[in-house]
């Protein structure tokens, strides 16, 4: 831990994610000195222009072994692990980084004597079919009985430039013919904004959230899948149809294109499984306060965003198809 005049150290594990990065700015605009943890150093030159120079560095750490993950915390006041992954790809497995490699954070926090925020995310639940979902809750579980004071932060669906869910349908509606409603599209999601997620780890760093407990990160709507789809379409002034595709062929289709060596696949029979549950916050986390709101952040709407960065078909003032104004 520091023990000098200087600004707190916080290492951040997967700070050169979508919503590492944007903590990273969070935290340099309060002038931590931050050190961001990462498997490839040399590619995360980029985060140094968010701070000052030399309040940014990079030091190499994979979660899945646990000597870099020890060495990458060494000194540090405060630790936030961001790393995550949605789909397994060679070693980097749900059990090897979202369980073992954040109980490794876990324990290398607590021999380092320093702070950990956790991410994690609504419906982390051991009992689920999800290997995902279960992988989140066995680390939440785990945490906190390594480091009962940790504070887990639990968001739902996120959203801001470079994310990857409404960039991902943005770009499906310019190629594909129709949209996908997986299970019917009834799935609820609250989805909450990457800076409004920055800002509440940012206020844990800064000491002013309760230590110990499980906040549940969501936006000020609640939508559903159906609901997220015609929002793209509206945005980017396209025109799908929305087709609806049941769980069990969703989850065939899954299957078959994880299966295609060396592609990231769109969609995983994991993620279908996670649709089948609303990914909005508890109503026992609103009534604890352990919300956005609860924390006196007011969280951001989706529709005051995405037209920032999803990009329009046609520029608006352009004629429609249908002959009106767009
Ligand atoms: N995005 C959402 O909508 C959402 C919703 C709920 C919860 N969450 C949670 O929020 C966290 C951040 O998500 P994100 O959207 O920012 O994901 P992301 O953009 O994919 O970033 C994930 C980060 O994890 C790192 N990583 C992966 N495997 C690693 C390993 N073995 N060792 C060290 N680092 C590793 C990646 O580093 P490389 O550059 O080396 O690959 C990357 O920096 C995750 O825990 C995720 O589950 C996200």
């Amino acid at each position: 831990m520091t023990m000098s005049n200087q600004p707190k150290l916080v290492t951040i594990f997967g700070g050169s994610g979508f919503v590492g990065r944007h903590i990273v700015r969070a935290l340099a605009k309060r002038g931590y000195r931050i050190r961001v943890a990462v498997r490839r150093p040399d590619l995360a030159f980029h985060l140094q222009p968010l701070g000052n120079v030399g309040q940014i560095s990079a030091v190499q750490a994979n979660l899945r072994f646990r000597s870099s993950v020890d060495a990458a915390v060494k000194g540090s006041d405060y630790v936030i692990n961001c790393v995550g992954i949605l789909f397994a790809k060679g070693r980097n497995t749900f059990e090897s980084v979202q369980d073992f490699g954040a109980r490794a954070v876990a324990e290398a926090t607590r021999a380092a004597g320093a702070k950990l925020i956790h991410i994690s995310a609504i419906g982390a639940d051991t009992d689920s079919e999800s290997v995902y979902a279960a992988s989140k809750a066995r680390a939440e579980k785990a945490i906190h009985e390594i480091l009962p004071e940790a504070i887990i932060m639990r968001p739902s669906i996120i959203f801001g430039p470079e994310d990857n869910f409404f960039n991902k349908f943005a770009a499906m509606a310019r190629f594909a013919p129709a949209l996908p409603l997986i299970g019917g599209g009834k799935t609820a999601f609250q989805p909450v904004f990457v800076g409004d997620v920055a800002e509440a780890v940012a206020r844990g760093v800064d000491g002013k959230l309760e230590t110990g407990k499980t906040y549940e990160l969501g936006g000020p709507e609640i939508l559903t899948f159906r609901e997220i789809l015609e929002m793209i379409l509206e945005e980017t002034d396209r025109e799908r149809p929305l087709v609806s595709i049941p769980f069990g062929v969703a989850s065939l289709i899954g299957s078959i294109s994880s299966m295609v060596p060396f592609v990231d696949p769109p969609l995983t029979a994991d993620q279908v499984e996670l649709l089948k549950t609303d990914n909005v916050v508890s109503q026992e986390a609103a009534d604890a306060g352990l919300t956005l709101d609860g924390m006196g952040i007011s969280p951001t709407l989706a529709s005051a965003i995405i037209p920032t960065y999803l990009v329009r078909h046609r520029p608006h003032g352009q004629y429609s198809r249908s002959g009106k104004v767009a």
